[in-house]
């Protein structure tokens, strides 16, 4: 089968390192790609704004798989594009209609799903300019913390926790009357703050039927002991200790079932991956957002667990057959760590030559590339996140050790990663 994924991150690694491990492939190319994901396939240069020249070269190259890793395509529909083109929309398409990507392009239709079929999600109210006022009192008067969604997609910056009201007022205003991120803040999300402990989820649906995928754990802020910024991402662990049986049936039954009926009652064309990002409050789980795609660097530590051939789930996926369609999954635990550029996720240089890829990574890890391009006979740096490690173990905690000692021997310039990815799961950490 001629497959074509798109996307350029860890995350599209992981996919190309899995779908070129199928007896189904054939070829594989990857767009735009990165030099890890030209060790599985052939890169394409397409720039994923530009539906024709996808469309182009799927026609070309007889493609009959497109493969969608991140979300902003699917938000400005493409899947749309090819479902109403005549020769593309035989092709099979993972990933949702841009009604479907709706529940993670506007928080505020999110928000509204979840109340529609009684998912268990923080209380919220939403406003614009037209109700700008009584959004103000309604914020001054909302128990701390409080928190603030830009509506759109807003780069994974649009979400303000806000621990007074003075900062509150002052968020309101910036992103409804100064547009401080743009069209994505015409529209906020009030909401509730929930303690708890967080975990993200992953289902494959074909919009009838549903497989689970592995439970994973990101770790989002820069600093170790979870300090500083905010990142797309500096490691994640599958699975997650706390994601008992007992509380996945939860999961299943009052988040998973209730939304994929959601999607099937209100006829949402939705062929692909549901990321739920949830809390546990109280042993008990609640949606925080979904993204309608897979994350990074959580793929990097799910793909790597999974046995089951990915492009059979996707055929089966495309022509609804998901029904009865068990996975198999390793055992063992995986950890991924991510290497950075220097400065990120502030400002940072790329271009700067990676030394040690060449080193002999042992059988239970494996190197995935995020940031990375080739340049003449070198690989460079070319982003934030560079690259990580994934290794398995028999606890989260020997799977991180494992991935950090592959990284001690990758060198460049700037380099910085988390060696506490995990922290919370090693051995020691809650014994008094
Ligand atoms: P998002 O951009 O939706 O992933 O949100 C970013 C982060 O903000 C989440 O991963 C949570 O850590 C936090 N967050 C979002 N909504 C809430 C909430 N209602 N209560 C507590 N934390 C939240
Ligand atoms: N790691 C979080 C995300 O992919 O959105």
């Amino acid at each position: 089968m001629k497959i074509l994924l798109l996307g350029s991150g860890g995350r599209e690694h992981a996919l190309a390192w899995k779908l070129n491990q199928s007896v189904w492939t054939n070829p594989l190319f990857i767009a735009p790609g990165n030099a890890g994901t030209a060790q599985c396939g052939t890169n394409v240069s397409l720039n994923l704004s530009d539906f024709d020249a996808i469309a182009a070269f799927c026609l070309q190259e007889k493609i009959e798989m497109v493969v969608v890793g991140p979300e902003e395509p699917l938000v400005k529909g493409l899947y749309d594009h090819f479902h109403q083109h005549e020769e593309l929309k035989n092709i099979y398409f993972i990933g949702p209609s841009k009604e479907g990507a709706r529940l993670e392009g506007s928080k505020a239709f999110a928000k509204a799903f979840m109340e529609r079929h009684n998912i268990p999600t923080a209380g919220y109210k939403e406003f614009d300019i037209s109700n700008f006022d009584e959004g103000l009192k309604y914020v001054n008067e909302h128990p701390l913390p409080v928190v603030l969604k830009a509506d759109g997609l807003a780069a994974g910056k649009g979400v303000i926790i806000c621990n007074s009201h003075i900062e509150a007022v002052a968020e309101f205003e910036l992103m409804l009357q100064q547009n401080k991120f743009g069209d994505a803040s015409k529209k906020v999300v009030v909401e509730e703050f929930l303690d708890g402990i967080e975990l993200s989820v992953f289902v494959l649906t074909d919009g009838k039927n549903y497989v689970i995928l592995p439970e994973a754990k990101d770790y989002k802020r820069a600093g170790e002991g979870d300090r500083g910024l905010n990142t797309g991402g500096m490691g994640a662990v599958s699975p997650v200790p706390f994601a008992t049986p007992g509380f996945m049936h939860k999961v299943e039954e009052r988040i998973i079932k209730p939304t994929i009926e959601g999607l099937k009652k209100e006829n949402i064309d939705y062929k692909g991956f549901i990321f739920i990002g949830l809390i546990k409050v109280n042993g008990q789980p609640f949606v925080i957002e979904y993204n309608c795609r897979l994350g990074d660097p959580e793929t990097e530590v799910v793909i790597p667990r999974l046995e089951s051939d990915l492009v059979g789930l996707f055929v089966a996926t495309a022509k609804q057959e998901l029904a009865g369609v068990k996975l198999s999954i390793d055992k063992r635990s995986t950890a991924t760590v991510m290497a950075v550029s220097g400065g990120y996720p502030g400002h940072f240089e790329r271009g700067f030559p990676i030394e040690g890829l060449d080193q002999e990574i042992p059988a239970d890890s494996l190197l995935f590339h995020a940031g990375t391009t080739s340049k003449e006979d070198e690989v460079v740096t070319n982003g934030g996140r560079v690259l990580c490690v994934t290794s398995y173990g028999k606890s989260v905690h020997e799977a991180v050790m494992k991935s950090r000692a592959v990284l001690d021997n990758i060198e460049y310039d700037g380099i910085y990663y988390r060696r506490d990815i995990g922290y919370e799961f090693a051995p020691g950490f809650n014994d008094e």
